[in-house]
């Protein structure tokens, strides 16, 4: 073969070899290519940059910290030696801030950047591709290109440190961990009801009172009884300014800006603790041990402007300690009843034109605001600061659904994106059968992934004033650093990537395959996190008028092996290949099966009905409230019952009765009507009293057959599924009503005498 040949052949086959070589980095980069070799990184490795620039020497300060970490290795500065690694700033516009070029041949390694941001992020995807601890293996790192930035700039995760004190040893590895993913903003929430966590000098009993209360961390959040006068406050700590400025620093080192959060006017019962003239009563009392409420004042006062001095003198020390931009306020879930009945409440709604208390909230805010400003910061709050009027230059932070976040996009103001479901890193990741305790939901890896910081409601300049998006890890339910770890890995690596990589370079397989790299590390290194959702995903598809199944795992090269014949499903049940169509009552269940193991403590369950009704029109005489839709108008007779899970299969109706309406198209002999309902206590869905069944044959005049009384106690707090059954003798109907009489939550309940929820699933019609 001539040299000609040759060179043409290899051509050929080295991209074939090349392209079997995968990146494991998460996030995706922008672009990776992968070219022939390794770079061994040894004691023969020398660091090369200009060091007369200390924005490089810190960079290389800190490369030199985390490699002397994982390989004892101490690499030299500016020596000649035989391989290299360069640190240098460029001028290139495409990459931003934040951005990078990475270059690594078998002698050299050169990390270019902008900024000192860019050349971290670049030594962030470097290390992904190292061993994670001290170890005698080599330093290899495959020869590869890479340029890199961000999707987003605001790439953030939040942590509650008041309801469970995180020491800062702890805060530290946990914003060590946001950078390892190139997450950029920590929000460090740290006051609420529970504790106040940060030292104000010039208000000292905010930590000696505010951040000490009684300890009921073994029981679980809404079971802790108050704090009784001559207990000890032995539970707590808060943090000291110099503690602060130490964390601050660490972060600045890798990028990572600190969003202090100090919540007003509301969920402040601990600074009310320590200076109880803050509140609208004035009434002493203790901080606050978990989510029992009962006579406590968690609000400041807003008509009293003593609060207001106090506030900006908290403020004034916050901002002297915090270089960040914004100054996170709160903001979130005011109980204004105290508002409502205060004399210096109501004279500042006068005084100021005000119309409610909504308008003293947003007058409360605006106030706050516009010493921030002055003071050259910006404030962020949670959407409820929209309520009332949103301060002029607010940036909002959207949880409770998107909705307030393209509210505020609208009107051009800048948002963050944290909706509840999946944001909310508190809420299940798997199971929930064999999870530890969450506070409820269901936010799994795959729902993280598959999450997109732009709501299709908001146009292309709209979308601009999304900044980017946040998970939010609050700790009612969290009571130690494992369990936090456990909550956050690997959801966030998913929220990584929704928030850096580009959006067209997003794919589900590929993820799972570079987490497998990362899952390696984290068993390394020790931390405690969750392995994935091993139960599998049973989507009902109805299509021209046919139903059938879909199922799912999330887990990488899991296999699903299921029953229609109510047995345990094992690896000698049926696989799963396609789609099941289901044409009789059947119930499904369903396991996710890998490397020829049955995965999970407990099969997925689908049931499904056929009746007399299915697929028929249901007219409402109340709406069904827009939040729990289930599958749709006709979920009533769709043939799917609803399971233990609120936000599925069930329709919700709140306040009013569910009055439904079936037209059966034509009269059909019926010799039975059965409703669906769903009771769950802590969500205030609860039975109707009575269900009525009346049949027409004009669909004018009905007829009464029967009406069904409630058996099932509302002091159940267990979730209960019933059916509403009527049995008679054989009648001809053409539309069938059902009326399901809604309550109020009972007595002892949190919302005692407050309208509660029909959670109804299927009207099944024999
Ligand atoms: C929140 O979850 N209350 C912001
Ligand atoms: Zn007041």
């Amino acid at each position: 073969m001539n040299s000609k040949k040759m060179a043409l052949l290899l051509l050929l086959i080295i991209p074939t070899i090349l392209s079997a070589q995968k990146s494991v980095i998460i996030p995706q980069p922008v672009s990776v290519q992968f070219t022939t070799g390794n770079c061994v990184i040894d004691k023969n490795t020398a660091l090369k940059f200009n060091k007369t620039d200390i924005a490089l020497q810190e960079a290389a300060v800190f490369f030199k910290s985390v490699i002397n970490t994982i390989s004892g290795i101490e690499l030299p500065n500016n020596v000649v030696k035989n391989k290299s690694i360069e640190f240098k700033f460029i001028n290139n516009a495409e990459l931003g801030d934040e951005g990078y070029l990475l270059h690594i041949t078998p002698t050299s390694i050169q990390i270019a950047a902008n900024k000192k941001a860019g050349l971290i992020y670049g030594m962030q995807s470097l290390f992904q591709t190292l061993p994670v601890i001290q170890t005698n293996a080599a330093l290899i790192i495959p020869c590869m290109e890479i340029k890199d930035y961000p999707r987003f700039k605001w790439r953030g995760m939040h942590l509650d440190v008041s309801r469970h004190f995180f020491g800062p040893q702890f805060v530290k590895e946990y914003i060590n961990l946001l950078a390892s993913y190139k997450m950029n903003i920590f929000h460090w929430h740290l006051v609420d009801d529970t504790g106040w966590r940060i030292e104000i000098k010039k208000y000292p009993l905010l930590a000696q009172v505010g951040a000490w209360r009684v300890d009921e961390t073994d029981k679980v959040w809404g079971d802790r009884p108050q704090a009784k006068q001559g207990e000890a406050p032995t539970y707590g700590g808060y943090y000291t300014q110099e503690q602060i400025k130490d964390i601050i620093k660490y972060a600045a080192e890798r990028n990572v800006t600190i969003v202090p959060e100090i919540e007003m006017p509301g969920h402040v019962a601990s600074a009310i603790a320590a200076y109880p003239a803050l509140s609208c009563t004035q009434v002493p009392q203790l901080p606050l041990t978990g989510g029992d409420y009962t006579g406590m004042s968690s609000n400041y006062c807003a008509g009293n402007d003593s609060v207001f001095l106090f506030l900006q003198n908290v403020l004034t020390e916050v901002i002297n300690l915090f270089p960040s931009k914004y100054i996170h306020i709160g903001g979130d879930e005011v109980d204004k009843a105290p508002w409502h009945k205060c004399a210096k409440c109501q004279a500042r709604i006068k005084r100021e034109g005000l119309k409610n208390e909504d308008e003293l909230q947003s007058y409360f805010i605006r106030r706050i605001e516009k010493f921030i400003v002055n003071k050259h910061r910006q404030t962020i709050g949670w959407d409820e600061i929209l309520e009332g009027g949103l301060a002029p230059e607010a940036t909002v932070m959207s949880w409770r659904g998107e909705a307030g976040g393209i509210q505020a996009a609208k009107m051009n103001h800048n948002v963050v994106m944290t909706p509840g479901n999946p944001l909310y890193f508190d809420q299940y990741q798997a199971g929930p059968e064999g999870e530890p305790t969450a506070i409820g939901g269901m936010s799994t890896l795959k729902k993280v992934y598959d999450y997109d910081p732009i709501p299709k409601e908001l146009n292309e300049t709209e979308a601009k004033y999304v900044l980017g998006a946040q998970a939010n890890l609050w700790a009612e339910y969290i009571t130690t650093p494992q369990h936090a770890t456990y909550m956050v890995l690997p959801r966030m690596l998913a929220l990584a990537e929704d928030v850096w990589s580009p959006k067209q370079s997003k794919n589900w397989q590929s993820f799972n395959e570079r987490l497998q790299h990362q899952f390696k590390g984290f068993e390394q290194r020790g931390l405690n996190f969750c392995y994935g959702n091993f139960t599998v995903d049973i989507k009902p598809v109805s299509e021209n008028g046919k139903l059938s199944v879909t199922l799912f795992t999330e887990i990488l090269n899991g296999k699903i092996y299921y029953t229609t014949d109510g047995s345990l499903p094992t690896t000698e049940s049926l696989k799963y290949a396609a789609s099941i169509p289901v044409s009789a009552s059947t119930v499904i269940k369903a396991v996710t099966v890998l490397n020829g193991k049955v995965m999970g403590l407990k099969p997925a369950e689908q049931s499904f009905v056929m009746h007399k009704a299915i697929g028929k029109n249901v007219i409402y005489t109340n709406p069904v409230s827009k939040y729990y839709m289930a599958d749709g108008p006709n979920s009533l007779t769709d043939g799917v019952r609803g399971t233990y899970a609120v936000g599925k299969f069930w329709h919700g109706f709140s306040e009013e009765d569910m009055i439904a309406t079936i037209d059966l198209g034509e009269e059909k002999n019926v010799t039975s009507i059965s409703l669906g309902c769903l009771q769950h206590y802590k969500d205030w869905i609860f039975m109707p009293s009575a269900v009525k069944y009346e049949i027409s044959l004009d669909g004018k005049t009905f007829t009464i057959l029967q009406t069904i009384n409630n058996t099932v106690s509302v002091e159940d707090r267990n979730s209960v599924i019933k059916d509403f059954t009527a049995t008679f003798a054989g009648q001809n109907a053409k539309f069938i009503r059902v009326t399901a009489t809604n309550t109020v939550c009972p007595k002892g309940h949190p919302g005692e005498g407050k309208p509660s929820w029909i959670f109804a699933d299927e009207i099944i019609v024999n």
